[in-house]
C-alpha cells in the first residue's frame, strides 16, 4: 500500500470512530486503540507533508490563526421563526396558515424538535467533503468560520461518514445546525476558566459564539463545542425525503449528529402535549432549550406556504415562558467567603421567575459590575435558567432616572472591618484577615458540607454556632469538641451530642480527596484535588511538590499551583494539618487491591467510570478492572455492561440511567471482584 493509500483508508477509519465517539455516543474500539490509528496518520503525514489536506482528522486541532472572516453569500435565506408562547398562540398559528393551504381543514401531521439556544451554522459539502462552514449573519451573508469547524469533531468532515452507508455521496448539500455547548462541560469549562483567570462566560450560549467567532482555531479546538443538525439548506444531484421526520433521518445516516428527542405527531394536539412535556423535562437535558420548534412535515406544502418578513410561515417556534424578568436592584450586599473574598450580592425586589421567587442574584465580582455599568437603583434583567443560581444580564440604563447609585467596591471588610485588598492582576477583592470569624465560620461550612468531608449531624447552623461560642477557632477544632462542652449549649440534647459525634468520628475516614477539597484552597475544588491525590498519593507527598512539577500534571494551571504550594508553604497551615494529624485524619490514598493474578472475574464485562469514587483514583479503578479482565471504554452505550459512579458523576449518570445500564460504587466493584 502507498502512504496515499494507508492515510485515506486511515483517515476514514479515524472519521468512522470520532462519529461513533462524538455522534452515536457508542464507541467501537478503545481510546488507546483510537491513538495508534492517530498517530500513525500524524506519523505519515509528517513524512509526507505533500498529503496533508485540510479536511484531515489531525487537523481537527485548528489550522493557523486568520486576521479577519471572510463573507459567505448564503444559498437560500437562512431564516428565522415566528414565536408562539402557548397552546392557544399555537392553534391560532394553524388557523391562521389554514388561508394559504389547499383546504384550511386538511389534515396535517408535524415534527416538534428542541429548539436549541445555541449558534446557527450553515455546513457546506461539495462532493462529500465539508467544504465551507458560516455563521448565519443577517441571513443572507454569513461570516466564514469553516476552520472552527473542522476543529469540532461532531462536524462531519466527509459523508455518509460510514465507509461502508450505502448511501450515495451527495454531490452537493448544504446543512444548517446549531453549535452549542453542552451544559455540564460549561460548568467544568469555566470553573477552568476561572482558575486560570481567564474569560468566564455567563451562558452557555455566549461561550458557543464566542468560541466559534475566534480567529485562532486553536482556541476553539479546546473547546467541548458540539452540534446538532435539523435542515436541509440546499442540495443538487441528490433526491432528498420531503417529510422533515425522513429528512432527520436522512442526516442521521450521513452522519450528521441529529438531536433523538425530536417527536413526531400526528396533529396539532399531540404538538401541545409534546410542548408541555418539554416545559418539564427542558431542565434535565444536557443542552439548553428555549423552546420546541413545530414544523409541517410535509416539507414542499409547508415551503409553499410562503413567508412573513423573515419567518417561514410552514414552522413556528414555542417558546418557553421566560427565564429572564425585570426587576429592581435595591442595594448591593457584601458577603464574606471562606476564602476571604467579598463578594457583591444583589439584592433584589422580588420577583417570580419560571415559578420561582427570586431575591438575591450574584453579581461575580466588582469588575464586572462596573464592566456592565450596573447601579444600585437600576431596573435589572434577571436570568434564572435551569439549576443555576440567578444572575444579572445587565441593567436596562433607558428607565434611570437619575437617582441611581454607582456601586463602589468595599475599602474594609464589613465583618472584621480589616482593609480590604486587591490582589494584583485578580478581579477579587479580600479581607486579608486570617482571624477574621466570618472567613472561619464560612471555611466550617464548607469542610463539613456534603460535596467536601460530608459530616452528618454536623449543618451550617452547627458550625456558626461552635465558631461564634468560640468552640471552634479553627478547622481542626471541630475533631476536638468535648461531649460535656457541647451538652452545654442551649439546644444540644444527648441525641444531638452523640450523632455530631459520630458523624465527626465517621468522617474520620473520609478520603484524603474529600479532605484536601475540604481544607478550602483557592483553585483546589473536588475536581483537582482528584488530579492531586491521583498524582500524588497522599497530602505529605503535595505539600512536599514544588510549582513546576504540580504544573506539569495535567489540568493544574501556574495560578492553581501558586495557590496550593503558598498554602502549604504557610507555617500556620503546617500547624493545622498536624492537628488533624493528631486527630486521625487520613493523609494517604489507599492502595487499590492487587489483583490475584490471572484473575479474570471481569472477563467479557465493559465498564465506564464516572465521578470521584472514595478510594480508588480513576486511573487505580480502571488498573484493577483491567487486572481482573474487565475493559474500560470512556462514553457510555448500549455495550457498556456497568457504569462505576462515585461523587459527583455527571451527564454519564444519566445517560446510563436511560439506557438501563446497571450503575455500581466501588464497593459493588470490589465485591465483584472477591
Ligand atoms: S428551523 C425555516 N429548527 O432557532 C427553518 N431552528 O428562532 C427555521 N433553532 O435561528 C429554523 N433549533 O437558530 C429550526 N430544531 C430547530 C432549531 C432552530 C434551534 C434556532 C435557529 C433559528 C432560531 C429561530
Amino acid at each position: 500500500m502507498t502512504p496515499q493509500e494507508r492515510i485515506a483508508q486511515l483517515r476514514d477509519e479515524i472519521n468512522f470512530h470520532l462519529y461513533r465517539y462524538h455522534v452515536l455516543d457508542s464507541p467501537v474500539v478503545s481510546d488507546a486503540e483510537y491513538d495508534l490509528l492517530y498517530n500513525e496518520l500524524l506519523a505519515l503525514e509528517q513524512e509526507n507533508p505533500e498529503l496533508v489536506t485540510p479536511d484531515s482528522p489531525t487537523q481537527r486541532a485548528g489550522a493557523e490563526p486568520l486576521s479577519a472572516f471572510t463573507k459567505v453569500v448564503h444559498p437560500a435565506p437562512i431564516l428565522s421563526l415566528a414565536n408562539a408562547f402557548n397552546a392557544e398562540d399555537l392553534f391560532a398559528w394553524r388557523q391562521r396558515i389554514g388561508r394559504y393551504l389547499p383546504d384550511p381543514d386538511m389534515a396535517l401531521d408535524y415534527v416538534a424538535e428542541p429548539k436549541l439556544d445555541g449558534l446557527t451554522v450553515v455546513l457546506t459539502y461539495e462532493n462529500g467533503r465539508f467544504t465551507q462552514g458560516a455563521t448565519r449573519g443577517n441571513g443572507e451573508v454569513g461570516e466564514d468560520i469553516t476552520q472552527n469547524l473542522r476543529t469540532i469533531t461532531a462536524v462531519p468532515q466527509r459523508i455518509p461518514v460510514d465507509p461502508q452507508s450505502e448511501l450515495p455521496v451527495p454531490p452537493y448539500l448544504v446543512v444548517r445546525g446549531e453549535v452549542f455547548f453542552p451544559l455540564d462541560k460549561f460548568e467544568q469549562f469555566n470553573e477552568r476558566q476561572r482558575q486560570e483567570e481567564k474569560q468566564v462566560y455567563m451562558n452557555p450560549r455566549n461561550a458557543a459564539s464566542g468560541s466559534l467567532r475566534q480567529l485562532d482555531p486553536k482556541i476553539t479546538a479546546g473547546r467541548p463545542l458540539t452540534l446538532y443538525c435539523y435542515d436541509l439548506v440546499a442540495w443538487d444531484g441528490v433526491d432528498v425525503p420531503a417529510k422533515q421526520w425522513e429528512r432527520l433521518d436522512y442526516l442521521r445516516q450521513l452522519g450528521f449528529p441529529v438531536s433523538s428527542d425530536s417527536q413526531y405527531c400526528d396533529n396539532i394536539e399531540a404538538v401541545a402535549s409534546a410542548y408541555e412535556q418539554w416545559k418539564e423535562k427542558r431542565n434535565q437535558i444536557n443542552y439548553e432549550v428555549d423552546g420546541v420548534v413545530v414544523k409541517i412535515n410535509d416539507r414542499p406544502l409547508a415551503d409553499s406556504l410562503g413567508f412573513v418578513g423573515k419567518d417561514p410561515r410552514g414552522a413556528v417556534a414555542m417558546k418557553f415562558p421566560a427565564q429572564e424578568k425585570t426587576t429592581k436592584l435595591l442595594d448591593v450586599a457584601v458577603n464574606v467567603g471562606r476564602t476571604g473574598i467579598l463578594a457583591p450580592a444583589a439584592v433584589l425586589e422580588p420577583v417570580e421567575i419560571g415559578g420561582v421567587v427570586v431575591r438575591n442574584a450574584t453579581l461575580h465580582n466588582y469588575d464586572e459590575i462596573a464592566r456592565k455599568d450596573i447601579r444600585i437603583g437600576d431596573t435589572v434583567i434577571v436570568k434564572r435558567a435551569g439549576d443555576v443560581i440567578p444572575y444579572i444580564v445587565g441593567p436596562v440604563a433607558d428607565l434611570r432616572d437619575g437617582s441611581e447609585r454607582v456601586v463602589e467596591p468595599p475599602t474594609h471588610c464589613p465583618v472584621c472591618g480589616e482593609p480590604a485588598l486587591r490582589v494584583p492582576g485578580e478581579v477579587a477583592i479580600y479581607c486579608d484577615n486570617p482571624s477574621c470569624p466570618e472567613q472561619l465560620v464560612r471555611r466550617v461550612e464548607y469542610f463539613v458540607s456534603r460535596g467536601a468531608m460530608d459530616i452528618d449531624g454536623f449543618g451550617t447552623k452547627t458550625g456558626v454556632l461552635l465558631a461564634e461560642v468560640g468552640m471552634v477557632k479553627d478547622l481542626a477544632d471541630i475533631y476536638y469538641l468535648n461531649r460535656d462542652d457541647l451538652l452545654a449549649l442551649e439546644g444540644f440534647k444527648d441525641k444531638k451530642v452523640d450523632n455530631l459525634l459520630n458523624g465527626l468520628e465517621a468522617s474520620k475516614n473520609q478520603s484524603p480527596v474529600r479532605f484536601l477539597t475540604a481544607l478550602g484552597i483557592r483553585f483546589v475544588g473536588s475536581v483537582v484535588a482528584g488530579l492531586l491525590i491521583d498524582a500524588f498519593g497522599s497530602i505529605d507527598e503535595l505539600a512536599a511538590a514544588d510549582q513546576e512539577r504540580l504544573e506539569q500534571i495535567e489540568g493544574i494551571g501556574p495560578g492553581t499551583a501558586v495557590s496550593v504550594t503558598s498554602w502549604f508553604a504557610d507555617e500556620r497551615h503546617r500547624a493545622l494539618l498536624e492537628k488533624f494529624r493528631a486527630a486521625g485524619l487520613k493523609f494517604a490514598a489507599d492502595k487499590p487491591e492487587p489483583a490475584e493474578a490471572g484473575s479474570q472475574s471481569l472477563a467479557g464485562l465493559t465498564f465506564v467510570i464516572t465521578g470521584t469514587l472514595p478510594s480508588l483514583s480513576r486511573d487505580d479503578a480502571k488498573a484493577l478492572i483491567e487486572a481482573n479482565g474487565g475493559k474500560v471504554t470512556g462514553s457510555v452505550s448500549k455495550n457498556t455492561d456497568y457504569l462505576l459512579a462515585g461523587e459527583k458523576a455527571g451527564s454519564k449518570l444519566s445517560k446510563a440511567e436511560s439506557l438501563g445500564v446497571t450503575v455500581i460504587d466501588e464497593a459493588h466493584l470490589k465485591g465483584m471482584i472477591a
